[in-house]
């Protein structure tokens, strides 16, 4: 196919680095594999067709001069009308190939995109923005398709268009086509610098726009948090600039256009003015037919038609050489595991951290610092500590969302990275500070992540074990009520109840509550404490909770103190010898009801 690399420089041992975006460009398209036999097919119908728009000026030159000499040849013109609808024909045919083949392409190559996207571990997606992995997936995918389903025939086509029609006209008369290349060279001179103005200003809308539209993202995730703060005022000054900026870009490719168009019809009036001028002399001196030149004047499109193509082409090369970079910088990430576990993981081992240490990605301080904890089977460890502390990263490390800095967390006696990956999340319920929803129905939200079918029956009791019965049936479809974007119609407290009932029907082995019981008053959460008391039966528990209710009966309690452990004991033993345990429950828990609760011994 089409050599896209002329910048390229020759390819050597050091240039396997991401820079060389030509290369990304080359291995990507290779990676959606574009069918060898749709494009062959797809080329020869192009080349057909070429070969017919070349005939066309020929077959009128000799139409045109037979007329000259009184014959009128019927089945010239027929000839030259089956020639014309045969053109058009294999050009659409060739066109809609090789559009099946861009659309082909961007499909794997989303696909393959999105794969990667879900096998990237979490550091992964602090590092960029959810927006910008959308227009990845989105917008780079689409400019590449762009470029294969589009410009590649429009390359092809323009190519042998221009060199078949010099060709050509070589053949019919050398010093007319001389004055033609030169007259029409010129023209093209002229409007090169002004091409490549328009291309960068369509890259400047276009990363503008992409700009526009993450703003826009965001003033809509959190449109709460505008109305709240009475903030619409200035996003709407925000959104302003921004379509100002956007609009005064417009205008500016506007009036280049507008200059440009009229350049353009004028320089081609020049050109074909040159022509008749030059070859009517040459006519008039009896050089040349009247064909002659009437062929001539029609290969002017021929010539000027590829070369606007091609000025196109480069523009969509470097968008799609941009977008490659972009997508091959996704692609040569890091997975989050490639090999299968080693070790066969069994329920009801010990969970233990040893002096585990951990900070994220790109920051210097340590957010956990030497860790030493034991999980136990069937008992609760209960995690304490102002927020930021770094409880639910510790808990997102035996997730596996994170690797450990140092230290080394095992499980029955081995590091857990030996687990299989799949295997060793689905054995661990995770109830989240925020109970995150996905969109669908209730129905699909409690048996979110599940394997196997759930009846009717089975989901419930996990909803009524929840607590979430009651609620859910007052729900205008019951189950099968759909769950906006972000639960939006669900209370806080409903959605943990939600992911409550979730658990009870995934039954895991390792229970982790990350502040579940937060977001409910204490009324719901009397209910749920029982619910979760049943859940908690025989597990290995791991609760962070601001309550006292639910902390102080953990079989052991946890204080974080900045990353660090720096007490541990039972609620009785930690509120004789932890000051800070001591302030904390005094000022966290200061009702009158609880706080004889704690004094309770
Ligand atoms: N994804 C992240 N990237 C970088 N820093 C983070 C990230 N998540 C949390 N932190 C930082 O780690 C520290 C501990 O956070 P976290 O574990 O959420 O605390 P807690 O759950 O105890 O409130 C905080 O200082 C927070 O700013
Ligand atoms: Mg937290």
């Amino acid at each position: 196919m089409s050599r896209t690399s002329p910048s390229n420089e020759p390819a050597d041992e050091a240039a396997n680095k991401p820079s060389s975006s030509a290369r990304d460009l080359w291995r990507l398209i290779r990676t959606g594999r574009p069918s060898p036999v749709a494009l062959s097919v797809a080329a020869i119908a192009a080349i057909a067709s070429v070969a017919g728009t070349l005939w066309f000026p020929v077959q009128t030159k000799q139409m045109i001069d037979g007329f000259g000499r009184g014959q009128v040849d019927v089945w010239a013109i027929l000839g030259l009308v089956a020639i014309l609808a045969a053109a058009a024909l294999l050009n659409a045919a060739s066109a809609y190939l090789l559009a099946r083949v861009g659309y082909r392409l961007v499909a794997r190559l989303r696909q393959s995109l999105i794969d990667k996207l879900l096998r990237l571990p979490v550091a992964s997606f602090d590092r960029e923005s959810s927006g910008e992995r959308v227009s990845r997936v989105v917008r780079d995918c689409e400019s590449i398709s762009e470029l294969i389903a589009r410009q590649t025939v429009n390359l092809l086509t323009g190519v042998l268009l221009l060199v078949g029609s010099i060709v050509v006209l070589l053949l019919l008369d050398v010093r007319l086509t001389l004055a033609l290349i030169g007259s029409i060279g010129a023209a093209f001179a002229i409007m090169i610098p002004i091409a490549f103005l328009l291309d960068g200003l369509s890259r400047r809308i276009q990363d503008r726009t992409a700009r526009f539209s993450g703003i826009l993202t965001h003033i809509f995730q959190e449109i709460r948090l505008v109305k709240a703060f009475t903030a619409e005022p200035r996003e709407r000054e925000r959104s302003r600039g921004e379509i100002d900026g956007l609009m005064r870009l417009g205008l500016r490719v506007a009036r280049v256009n507008v200059l440009l168009e009229p350049l353009m019809s004028l320089a081609m009036t020049l050109a074909i003015i040159i022509i008749l001028v030059y070859g009517a002399a040459r006519v008039a001196a009896g050089e040349i037919t009247v064909g002659t030149l009437t062929a001539f004047i029609l290969y002017i499109f021929n010539v000027a038609t590829p070369l606007m193509q091609l000025t196109h082409f480069t523009a969509e090369l470097q968008k799609a050489k941009g977008a490659s970079a972009r997508i091959a910088a996704i692609l040569l990430e890091e997975e989050e595991q490639t090999r299968p576990g080693t070790a066969e993981r069994l329920p009801g081992q010990t969970l233990e951290f040893h002096d585990v240490s951990f900070a994220y990605d790109g920051r210097d301080a340590a957010v956990l610092r030497g860790i030493d904890l034991r999980f136990e089977p069937g008992r609760t460890v209960a995690l304490v500590g102002t927020s930021g502390s770094g409880k639910t990263t510790l808990l997102s490390l035996i997730e596996r969302f994170y690797q450990p800095s140092g230290g080394r967390i095992l499980y029955g006696g081995r590091p857990i990275g030996e687990f299989d990956l799949r295997q060793w999340r689905g054995s661990i319920g995770y109830v989240a500070q925020s109970a995150p929803v996905m969109p669908g129905s209730v129905r699909d939200n409690i048996a979110y992540g599940l394997d196997g079918e759930f009846d009717d029956e089975q989901l419930r009791s996990a909803a009524r074990r929840a607590g979430a019965l009651d609620f859910i049936e007052k729900m205008p479809q019951g189950f099968d009520t759909l769950l906006i974007e972000q639960g939006n119609n669900l209370s806080g407290g409903q959605r943990q109840r939600i992911a409550i009932a979730r658990m009870f029907l995934r039954d895991p082995d390792i229970l982790i509550l990350d502040e579940a019981t937060s977001a409910l008053d204490s009324e719901t959460e009397h209910q749920v404490k029982l619910a979760l008391d049943e859940l908690m039966r025989g597990r290995t528990n791991i609760i962070v909770a601001h309550r006292l209710s639910t902390v102080m009966h953990a079989d052991r309690i946890c204080f974080l103190d900045a990353g660090r452990i720096s007490g541990m004991g039972s609620h009785v033993e930690l509120l004789a010898t932890h000051p800070h345990y001591a302030r904390l429950v005094e000022r966290q828990f200061r009702r009158p009801s609880e706080t004889e609760l704690a004094l309770a011994p």
